[in-house]
């Protein structure tokens, strides 16, 4: 297929076709990873600006790499460092960043539809890196791509999204992609922390963690995020953990062959033992490096660049 989208927004907007083809570009540049010299040219001459106006590791650093892996010249500004601090507005900030002749965006924001704001208004590339509670799109592709590698595709699977569903952007980019494939999904938290747009969606909620955890192919563990909580939806911390958390003995009920994914970071000893985290079920850091992967892909096709 040709690549005909401008910018990565959300996985809504992607069809199965589109996906799959950003995951057949992701295993081609997985490749490179491997090699001594991590270094091809098709981005040479382009700029790229990450602009992350909340804290990230895994996001930015990936992207980052994967800017430096394709040649591209890129450059990272934080909230904290720029001139947000001072007052000016998201769109001052990206036109001035645009007049000094840069190609593409990565942005991370709290406001919900940043992304999509920028798109509407400058003429640069713009990839979502998470905006706010709305989506959160390579995160969701690179999940689908670490499943890929290990089940060959994501149809006929059991999936389990377990933890803080209401906050979680990526667990919305998830649910869109997985309909799409039409990948059984349960999803299990507390009943103050399941979002309302479920009910848009051919999804199972389950609330007892121990029958969700039943026959499960992936078991994806999501963090709480506190930061994002006005008031308190559940009783106590020690009361989710007890209720809610991915023990060591709710783990050795899983079924065989499942796998435990995290888009990280992870909180040891909340959402999972850290021995959860560890076991030989867990393919976090697999995810990881799939995301290099990943955004290597989104930044070539968004440029133009076909694999056929
Ligand atoms: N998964 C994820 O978005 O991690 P960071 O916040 O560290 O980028």
């Amino acid at each position: 297929m040709n690549w005909t989208k401008k910018h990565l927004l959300s996985i809504e907007e992607l069809s199965r076709e589109e996906i799959d083809f950003i995951l057949k570009n992701a295993f081609s540049f997985k490749e490179i990873l491997s090699r001594p010299i991590k270094k091809v040219p098709a981005l040479r001459g382009k700029t790229v600006v990450n602009l992350f106006f909340e804290p990230s590791t895994r996001t930015l650093v990936s992207f980052s790499l994967a800017e430096k892996h394709l040649s591209a010249d890129s450059i990272n500004v934080s909230t904290k460092t720029s001139s947000v601090m001072k007052g000016e507005s998201l769109l001052d900030t990206a036109k001035n960043i645009e007049s000094m002749k840069t190609d593409m965006v990565v942005i991370r924001h709290s406001s919900s539809g940043a992304p999509k704001f920028l798109a509407e208004r400058i003429k640069s590339n713009i990839i979502n890196a998470g905006d706010g509670l709305h989506e959160h799109p390579t995160q969701a592709l690179l999940d689908f791509m670490t499943i890929k590698e290990i089940f060959g595709d994501l149809k006929n699977l059991n999936i389990l999204i377990l933890g803080d569903i209401l906050h979680s952007r990526v667990a919305r980019s998830l649910i869109w992609g997985f309909m799409k494939y039409g990948t059984w999904v349960t999803l299990c938290a507390p009943p103050t922390l399941m979002p309302l747009y479920l009910n848009d969606f051919n999804v199972k909620v389950e609330y007892d963690i121990d029958k969700a955890l039943e026959n499960k192919d992936v078991v994806y563990i999501l963090r709480m995020q506190m930061e994002r909580q006005e008031k308190a939806l559940f009783p106590s911390l020690r009361e989710y953990i007890k209720e809610y958390s991915l023990t060591y003995e709710r783990y050795l009920k899983i079924k065989n062959k499942s796998i435990i994914m995290h888009p990280g970071p992870i909180n040891r000893g909340v959402e999972l033992d850290g021995t959860v985290a560890d076991s030989e079920k867990s393919v976090i850091l697999d995810q990881v490096t799939n995301g290099v992967a990943v955004r290597m892909a989104i930044l070539y096709l968004l440029n133009g660049g076909t694999n056929e």
